[in-house]
């Protein structure tokens, strides 16, 4: 049977309408930490996805890298997030909550005076914005071998805390040169002890993570986040293919929802020889469902999900920027272009709707 983007799926234990999925998209306007009703209604907003999957989530204070970036990790942040997920089932939508550590991908301006952490000691290239102004990344700390356990347990207890949101699933983000992805590659990790050195070394912090997360949810309600050609904030592995081949192999074990695999996008391009195409590399390792990310639009979606390369598509800036995608691939309609200035936002102020929930849908009479 040849399905298509429109056609539902079984996703574990959760029925997706179809299989559009929103990518994980952050866009900076919470309440300082604490998702707002704005944020409701933006991604009620998107509820005819089959899936959405959320902004990335801080598990912890020290694992934060933006400024206005929601966190899961105290009661008023569940209470915030609550709002999100009534408003999106109450449309009939189906919503994952990605969850996240920054580490080196920070700066002590952000962490109220301390250092970010990380596997090593090596900063990540690039700048962030912070309440002193835009910085450059700050070398890290590197954790001590006996604090890793507890980050480990850090994202456990978000897992429990976002079931407690009413959420139908979670996604760890092991993808775009954040905590995780910093473990698995050796550009990031040169660790002497059981985290770093060996790939299967280099892997036990993601696998110990998704044990602890899966253990709350089930693998059925777990996906996880790789890209394995991102060259963001500096990453870099000296053997990709091997490094995430063994990842994706060991993830089979898991029985997870699914792997959110990135394409390279122009700049990955662009920096380095990267692994290009992605999907036809890994997808043979893999025995569970894929989403594949990066570039698509429905022809490439379809095609993706015709090859059995992938079970499931996602679309991060065409989402931005039509509320009712879905809608408008089924009619072949114009979308909306994305205004990158206002990708981000600057917490819960009165423009926070600018660039967010006022993207136009389709006008009411296209749709019949
Ligand atoms: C404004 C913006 C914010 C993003 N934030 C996240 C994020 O929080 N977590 C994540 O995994 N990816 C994030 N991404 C990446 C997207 O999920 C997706 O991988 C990327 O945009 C490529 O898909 P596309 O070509 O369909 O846009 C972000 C992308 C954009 C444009």
């Amino acid at each position: 049977m040849n399905y298509n983007l429109f056609d539902s799926f079984q996703l574990g234990s959760n029925t997706l309408a179809n299989r559009i999925v929103m990518a994980p998209m952050t866009r900076l306007r919470a309440d300082g930490t604490i998702p707002t009703q704005l944020m409701a209604e933006y991604y009620a907003q998107r509820v005819n996805a089959g899936l959405i999957v959320t902004e990335c989530t801080m598990i912890s204070p020290l694992s934060q890298g933006y400024m206005n970036v929601p966190g899961v990790y105290n009661d008023e942040q569940v209470a915030g997030w609550k709002l999100v997920t009534d408003s999106v089932h109450n449309a009939g939508g189906k919503i994952f909550l990605q969850i996240w550590h920054s580490g080196r991908v920070s700066h002590s301006a952000l962490l109220d005076g301390e250092k970010p952490i990380a596997p090593s000691a090596i900063a990540g290239k690039g700048q962030l914005h912070t309440p002193i102004g835009k910085v450059d990344l700050e070398t890290p700390r590197a954790l001590e071998t006996s604090e890793i356990p507890e980050i480990v347990e850090q994202f456990r207890d978000c897992a429990v805390n976002a079931k407690q949101a009413g959420f139908d699933g979670i996604e760890l983000h092991g993808a775009f040169g954040y905590l995780i992805d910093q473990f698995l590659q050796d550009g990031s990790n040169q660790r002497g002890d059981k985290y770093g050195g060996s790939i299967e070394n280099r892997a036990r912090f993601l696998l110990e993570v998704v044990e602890a997360v899966t253990q709350v949810w089930g693998g059925d309600c777990v996906g996880i986040k790789l890209s394995p050609s991102n060259t963001f904030y500096g990453m870099f592995d000296s053997d990709p293919k091997a490094t995430f081949g063994y990842v994706i192999k060991e993830l089979n074990s898991f029985n997870l929802a699914y792997i959110h695999l990135m394409e390279a996008n122009e700049v990955d391009l662009s920096t380095r020889d990267v692994i290009n195409p992605v999907l036809p590399v890994f997808r043979p390792l893999y025995e569970g469902n894929i989403i594949t990310n990066g570039g698509h639009n429905k022809e490439t979606g379809n095609k993706a999900i015709a090859s059995g390369n992938a079970e499931l598509v996602s679309y991060g800036k065409p989402y931005l920027a039509n509320p009712d995608l879905v809608t408008r691939f089924k009619q072949d309609a114009e979308l909306n272009e994305p205004n990158p200035k206002t990708f981000y936002g600057r917490g819960d102020t009165e423009d926070a709707k600018i660039g967010y929930t006022d993207y136009p849908f389709l006008e009411k009479s296209l749709l019949f």
